[in-house]
């Protein structure tokens, strides 16, 4: 297998700058805001990419909010994927009676999202929706939507902004192509 090639992230077309991403933050906060109001909210991040888009997130929805995280092992994006999804991080807090919003950096495939929606009601949340960064209709192998989505993108890989290629690129501030031919 050939090692990946880390193009440095400045040499990455920017997709959408660091204000851009901050008004589509602040305008989401507006609404789950509105939404909730008099309520309180859990949000709910599924580690790793989603730590950085929640953590603006949370501190733009003005209701009373808690955050906790998931994580799934990774089905493997290749062409053998079984498409299994496997929870390896279980929630910290129980959910049971509360409002919650599931928080992706990306909602691809749907797989994972799809997966994490059914084991979530099965803790009895009072409600359940869905907010995702990106959104790649596309690429989506199951019917599942987001409730809230600040862009949705063609079929391109990207980084930045949580988002990673072999770990690397998540603290990078806005969100960038990652170029086609750099191995991924
Ligand atoms: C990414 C992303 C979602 C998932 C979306 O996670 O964070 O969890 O893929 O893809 P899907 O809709 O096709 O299921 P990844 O496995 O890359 O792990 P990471 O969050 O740690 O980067």
């Amino acid at each position: 297998m050939s090692s990946p090639v880390f193009v440095p992230a400045s040499q990455c077309e920017i997709l959408f700058t660091t204000d851009q991403i901050a008004d589509r933050v602040v305008a989401i906060g507006r609404q789950i805001t509105e939404e909730y109001k008099g309520q309180s909210i859990v949000l709910v991040g599924v580690l790793k990419g989603a730590a950085i888009f929640l953590a603006d997130l949370a501190r733009a929805i003005e209701v009373d909010n808690t955050f906790d995280f998931v994580a799934v092992s990774s089905y493997g994006k290749g062409k053998t994927t079984t498409g299994a999804v496997k929870l390896i991080k279980d929630l910290d807090v129980p959910i049971e009676g509360k409002h919650v919003i599931l928080v992706e950096d990306i909602l691809d495939t749907g797989l994972t999202l799809s997966y994490l929606r059914k084991l979530m009601l099965q803790h009895k949340p009072a409600t359940l929706k869905i907010a995702t960064c990106l959104d790649k209709p596309e690429r989506r192998l199951v019917p599942i939507e987001a409730d809230y989505v600040c862009f949705k993108i063609p079929n391109k890989f990207v980084i930045g902004y949580g988002m990673d290629y072999a770990e690397k690129y998540r603290n990078v501030p806005d969100i960038r192509l990652f170029p086609e031919d750099a191995g991924h």
